[in-house]
């Protein structure tokens, strides 16, 4: 049976949702958020370590703005309210991506950031303005400031998520099979579950069964 550490998951398909059972994509976002508390539990139960989430990514400020502002009103209020439960529960917070919101946004991740840092049961990566081209790019500038030499090692070091495991399994929900610039370096020998099921109708029973088909995957990492 194979470890399971860290999870990454593509959180897709609350807009259709939404529309399709609400007539807004908004409240699809809003039903998105309980699918989130469902898999962090159930995350916990299955001693994974680390769990990450592309809440948004740096394509999504294309999106109309009375979106985007909803989408970060829910995050403020999410934050606000579950934090110190996070806390409680030995859940650290970090953020992957560019920090360049709101003050008040970027005050509120720093602050749970810093209140979550010693946490140990689980690590949540929210993937928040990330993009993994940025990303890489970055790193490269990195290693040039710092006059380093190029290596996958080096490379690794200057990404987000440097000292975080490589994911053992992506899932993407909403039935569309692309991965939308999140984490391209990291995923190179993932195993990759793209579900037909959007985000909001996603649940602690699908989840379980894809841990239990990872588990019996036989992973070469090009051996035989
Ligand atoms: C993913 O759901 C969540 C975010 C990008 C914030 P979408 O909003 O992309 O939902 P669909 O794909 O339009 O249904
Ligand atoms: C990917 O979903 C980003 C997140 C889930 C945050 P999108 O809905 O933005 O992806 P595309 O644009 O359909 O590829
Ligand atoms: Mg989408």
């Amino acid at each position: 049976m194979n470890p399971l550490k860290h999870v990454a998951i593509i959180m897709d398909g609350n807009g259709r949702w939404g529309l399709k059972y609400k007539k807004s994509r908004n409240e699809g976002h809003r039903a998105g958020l309980k699918t989130i508390e469902k898999i962090i539990k159930e995350s916990i139960k299955n001693k994974i370590k680390f769990l990450t989430l592309y809440a948004f990514s740096t394509e999504n400020w294309k999106r109309p703005k009375n979106e985007i502002s909803f989408l970060f009103k829910l995050l403020e209020n999410f934050l606000q309210n579950k934090i110190n439960e996070f806390h409680k529960q030995d859940i650290k917070l970090k953020i992957i991506g560019k920090k360049n919101f709101s003050k008040k946004i970027n005050n509120l991740l720093i602050f749970s950031e810093k209140k979550t840092f010693k946490n140990k049961k689980l690590q949540i990566n929210l993937a928040l303005n990330y993009g993994s081209k940025s990303e890489i790019v970055n790193s490269f500038k990195l290693i040039k400031k710092n006059k380093d030499k190029i290596s996958e090692k080096k490379i690794e070091k200057y990404l987000h998520t440097a000292n975080i495991p490589d994911p053992d399994i992506l899932i993407r929900t909403g039935n569309t099979n692309r991965l939308s610039n999140f984490l391209l370096w990291q995923i190179a020998y993932t195993e990759i579950f793209f579900e037909r099921k959007l985000w909001p109708a996603f649940n602690e029973s699908d989840f379980r069964k894809i841990i239990k088909k990872y588990k019996n995957i036989k992973r070469n990492f090009g051996s035989i």
